[in-house]
């Protein structure tokens, strides 16, 4: 009797490009357990969150990768985030809020994965164990914001949260032993944190960072689907 091969594992990185992103992606390659797709704005097929079209390419492109090398989409993580740029600096006071800076914070950090969540979560297999991280930020919290500022991120990354958790639960009744989860990396040596690396502030690598939470994904169980999880796994309040 012939046997049919057992089918590949993918894992998928968006936001490929930048710090945390990048790391993910070198760690995940350098792991035999996943064959590892990457996709950003410098990639081929290239993803944009201004760009909705661009996404529903790059998870055509994922389906056609999945069909030709008889593979599953296992794990998929969003590293992708704004905090300053061009379009404006986080707000130290309610005097700098700019709705040009709040339209475009919450364009990469709420909408941007809502897309992804459209696009790319029907892609994870109906059956089996499988695993959706999205790359938030403790300061999403609003249960542990004791200091203020920085509204528009904060804000962005709590709607994030929200969504994560909402998707959760529709994830859950496609798949019974999927998970779907906020993450906090800590605070990473990554362009996004440079600007802000205070003295005394814990900075890591954005290697140590990356394999931190590969382990913590790897050890999440169903029940603890649609949580806020930090790099070390403990569950923050929202
Ligand atoms: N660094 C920290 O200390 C820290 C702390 C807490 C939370 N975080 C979170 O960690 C995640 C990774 O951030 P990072 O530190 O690696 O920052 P980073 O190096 O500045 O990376 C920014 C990321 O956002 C993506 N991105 C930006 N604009 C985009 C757009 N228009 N469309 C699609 N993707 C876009 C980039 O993807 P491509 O370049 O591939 O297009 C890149 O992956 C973010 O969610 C951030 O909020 C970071």
């Amino acid at each position: 009797m012939t046997q049919t091969p057992p089918r590949q594992s993918l894992a998928l990185v968006i936001g490929a490009g930048g710090g945390l992103g990048a790391a993910l992606v070198q760690q995940l390659s350098a792991d035999a357990e996943h064959h590892v797709l990457a996709l950003g704005r410098n990639t081929q097929p290239a993803i944009d969150y201004t760009d909705e079209a661009s996404l529903q390419r790059a998870a055509g492109w994922v389906t056609e990768q999945c069909a030709s090398q008889q593979a599953d989409l296992r794990l998929l993580v969003v590293a992708s985030g704004f905090l300053h740029g061009e379009q404006g600096q986080p707000e130290r006071s309610w005097s700098h809020l700019d709705a040009d800076y709040l339209s475009h914070v919450f364009r990469i950090n709420t909408i941007g994965p809502a897309l992804v969540m459209k696009h790319f979560l029907p892609l994870l297999p109906k059956q089996g164990r499988c695993v959706a991280g999205f790359v938030s930020a403790k300061v999403g919290s609003i249960g542990d914001n004791a200091l203020g500022g920085w509204y528009g991120y904060r804000a962005s990354k709590a709607a994030l949260n929200q969504l994560v958790r909402t998707a959760s639960i529709e994830l859950a009744r496609r798949n019974s032993n999927a998970v779907c989860v906020a993450l906090h990396p800590g605070t990473v040596d990554t362009g996004l944190s440079q600007p802000f690396a205070k003295t005394g502030l814990k900075v890591r690598p954005a290697a140590e960072a990356a394999s931190d939470l590969l382990a913590v994904l790897a050890g999440l169980t169903a029940a603890q689907t649609g949580a806020l999880v930090d790099y070390q796994g403990q569950t923050l309040p929202w």
